[in-house]
């Protein structure tokens, strides 16, 4: 790759956007300090205005150049798992611009654990506030491939890094008080948190309690690619999937699965392997990366395998219910 990381950085302080690679997804970044240039993030997305952006700093040394009135907890919890696929809200600094927290007083920072992103950050010597590199409401990306194929010219700024680690976005938490709030599950799953935190109540976020903090990119239309997905029930036959394959032949339909469910099939039938059911982080290394085939290959139905809600996996399934949600 040879890449001058040093240019990318003088362009993000110079207020153009710059995409990079994380361990989770790819982000389009831009100087947190500069509205101008955060704004550019919002147009290039097409992202609604109240969806704050999340703030990465190279080390927890700088996070009070992007916050005011960091907690206990909120700084165990990163001591704890940063550099790392973790966001967490704190109090923003009085000198952050309105637009980047989309006038939220919190701001989620993150510090990914990734040594190009990291480079990156130090070089860049601002706070880079970054959502993940897709159009608003497509599948995040988790390659450079991706990030040039969504956005082409407009973003010419991509550093290039390969294969996201994860594939899956940062876990968002509140921490406060006795608790650890998950406003957005993620790569850390509940289940680390909560063995990380025993003495502190760590729970999902429920959608019905008014008070909530809420993150509002969780309430939008997110990972949807163009074709329409069927969610496969779990341990569901296999001949049902093959009969759907028969009953529509005309129909450009494709079944994204394990490699053991591949190997339990009678038909040969399109197919883009997810990875193995014996280890969920490949599926969820790949699984970005597939619904975006999926729109490439011009695919109007697509048949999905359901994967155990535990750990990682609960995480993957919540993904795949929003890119099937088609409203
Ligand atoms: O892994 C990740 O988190 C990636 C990489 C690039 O760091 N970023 C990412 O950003 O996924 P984005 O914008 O696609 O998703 C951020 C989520 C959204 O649901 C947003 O609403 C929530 O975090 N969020 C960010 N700041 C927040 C805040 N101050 N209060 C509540 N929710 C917040
Ligand atoms: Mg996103």
């Amino acid at each position: 790759m040879g890449q001058n990381i040093g240019e990318f950085a003088k362009k993000i302080r110079a207020g153009e956007l710059v995409a990079f690679p994380t361990e989770t997804v790819y982000g389009v970044g831009a100087n947190a300090f500069d509205p101008i240039a955060v704004a550019k993030i919002f147009a290039i997305k097409g992202r609604p205005s109240d969806n704050p952006l999340i703030v990465h700093i190279p080390s927890i040394a700088k996070l009070d150049t992007v916050s005011s009135g960091v907690n206990n907890l909120a700084r165990q919890v990163l001591e704890k798992f940063a550099p790392g696929p973790i966001t967490v809200l704190v109090p923003k600094h009085q000198d952050l611009p309105t637009i980047t927290t989309a006038g939220s007083p919190y701001v989620g920072v993150r510090i990914p654990n990734h040594p190009v992103a990291l480079e990156f950050l130090q070089l860049a010597d601002v706070p880079v506030a970054a959502p993940s590199a897709n159009k608003s409401g497509k599948p995040s990306g988790t390659h450079h491939r991706h990030v040039q194929e969504a956005f082409g010219d407009e973003l010419p700024n991509v550093i290039e890094g390969g294969q996201s680690a994860f594939g899956l976005e940062s876990t968002v938490v509140f921490p406060r008080d006795n608790q650890i709030e998950i406003l957005r599950q993620g790569s850390i799953s509940l289940e680390e948190l909560q063995q990380a935190f025993p003495e502190y109540h760590v729970y999902l976020s429920q959608e019905n309690n008014s008070e909530r903090v809420i993150a509002p990119g969780t309430k939008y239309k997110h990972y949807a690619p163009n074709g329409a997905i069927t969610i496969l029930p779990l341990n569901g036959s296999i001949v049902e999937i093959e009969n759907e394959f028969i009953k529509h032949p005309t129909e450009r339909i494709i079944l994204l699965c394990s490699e053991e469910m591949k190997r339990k099939l009678s038909l040969v039938v399109p197919t883009i392997l997810l990875g193995s059911e014996v280890n969920l982080i490949t599926i969820a290394q790949n699984l970005y990366g597939a619904l975006l085939a999926c729109d490439r290959q011009n695919y109007s139905k697509i048949l999905i395998q359901s994967f155990p809600e535990i750990g990682i996996g609960r995480t993957i399934m919540e993904r795949i219910r929003r890119a099937a949600d088609s409203t």
